[in-house]
């Protein structure tokens, strides 16, 4: 039998050589990809330098932002990042199945919906959607994107979430920014994000937050996580105490503006990897030089490196 098979791989070899290379070599794109991604380049009005480009290359694995998958041939990444494209967001898309890396910010997508039809990219690890103009409600369909590792839909102030249940199943989550989507029916946004045990950076800058549960209902899960950014929101809760005792990893922290009520916990000398905190502006309502004086007087309980940067 292993005799056998190593004939047979010897053809393939052969074979391999007399023309078929491109299965290999990941060089060659597949026909249907290829034409999803023209299909997909002609929503938009005004094609970028690098899309024109595309034109003169029969091979689309070797498009500017697109990369296939060398092994299979299939395209896994697209990245039109910063092209300044306008225009509309094509269900030819979905000719691209294998996609795990889709960046698509600072395209203009003309005040559009997020389409549902997004969910339907089972392999995504990576969406960025920042600044895209697209408005309204979050498709909970995001949810069915459970390897997603990145996900960025910040920066453009016109779409809201009423909830952030559909992220419960989205374990793989690294790095979340929803920075300017509008939070503020999304009560349960805490809990709902403390199932994501392996965040790393969460940015929630802006998302008209008026909620801080003092107390988590069960106990914190994401101890991964080392960025924080709850900047300008309006909590006119007392700062739990719960986020210092369990932020041990927390390199940066950003409450600037905030509008949080009180003043720094003793248990803020518990977050010993501290780098970066910013409590500029009304960050602590009412007391924010006295709770800085506070800070100062815990000397003791503070982490031996100052944060560098601080801000208040
Ligand atoms: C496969 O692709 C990666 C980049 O995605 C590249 O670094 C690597 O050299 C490629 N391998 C082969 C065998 O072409
Ligand atoms: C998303 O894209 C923007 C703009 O290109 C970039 O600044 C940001 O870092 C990206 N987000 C992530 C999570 O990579
Ligand atoms: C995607 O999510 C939506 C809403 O949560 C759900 O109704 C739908 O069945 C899911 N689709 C797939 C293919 O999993
Ligand atoms: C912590 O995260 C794990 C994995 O995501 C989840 O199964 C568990 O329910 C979470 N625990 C709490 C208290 O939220
Ligand atoms: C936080 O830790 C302090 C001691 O450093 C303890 O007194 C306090 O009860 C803890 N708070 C919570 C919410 O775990
Ligand atoms: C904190 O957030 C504010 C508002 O989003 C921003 O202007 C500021 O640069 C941030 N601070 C740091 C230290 O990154
Ligand atoms: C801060 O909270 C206290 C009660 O905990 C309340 O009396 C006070 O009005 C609050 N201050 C502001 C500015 O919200």
């Amino acid at each position: 039998m292993e005799g056998v098979a190593l004939v047979l791989s010897l053809l393939l070899i052969v074979v391999n050589l007399d023309g078929f290379s491109c299965v290999y070599s990941g060089s060659h794109c597949i026909e249907s990809e290829k034409n999803a991604l023209i299909k997909f380049s002609q929503g938009f009005k005004n094609p970028s330098q690098s899309m024109l480009s595309w034109m003169f290359d029969e091979n689309c694995c070797s498009w500017k932002g697109v990369e296939c998958d060398n092994k299979t041939g299939h395209v896994i990444t697209l990245d039109l990042h910063k092209q300044f494209l306008q225009g509309e967001f094509r269900t030819s898309l979905l000719g691209l199945p294998h996609l795990r890396h889709l960046d698509m910010s600072h395209i203009d997508f003309l005040g559009e919906r997020i389409p549902e039809f997004i969910s339907s990219f089972k392999d995504l690890e990576y969406l960025n959607l920042s600044k895209t103009n697209f408005r309204g409600m979050i498709p909970e369909h995001l949810g069915n994107l459970s390897r997603l590792q990145f996900l960025d839909l910040s920066g453009d102030f016109s779409l809201q979430v009423n909830n952030l249940e559909w992220i419960h199943s989205l374990f793989s989550m690294k790095i979340l920014d929803l920075s300017g989507v509008d939070m503020r029916n999304a009560e349960n946004w805490l809990h709902d994000i403390n199932l994501l045990s392996s965040l790393s950076e969460l940015r929630l800058s802006a998302c008209q937050l008026t909620t801080f549960p003092e107390l988590l209902p069960t106990s914190v899960n994401f101890t991964s996580l080392r960025i924080l950014d709850l900047s300008l929101n309006y909590f006119n809760t007392r700062i739990p105490s719960w986020l210092f005792n369990t932020s041990h990893n927390l390199v940066y922290l950003n409450l600037s503006r905030s509008q949080l009520n009180g003043s720094l916990p003793n248990a803020f000398g518990n977050m010993r990897s501290l780098r970066v905190l910013d409590l500029s502006g009304k960050s602590l309502l009412g007391n924010s030089p006295h709770s800085f004086e506070k800070m100062s007087s815990l000397t003791g309980y503070l982490p031996p490196t100052l944060p560098s940067k601080l801000k208040y």
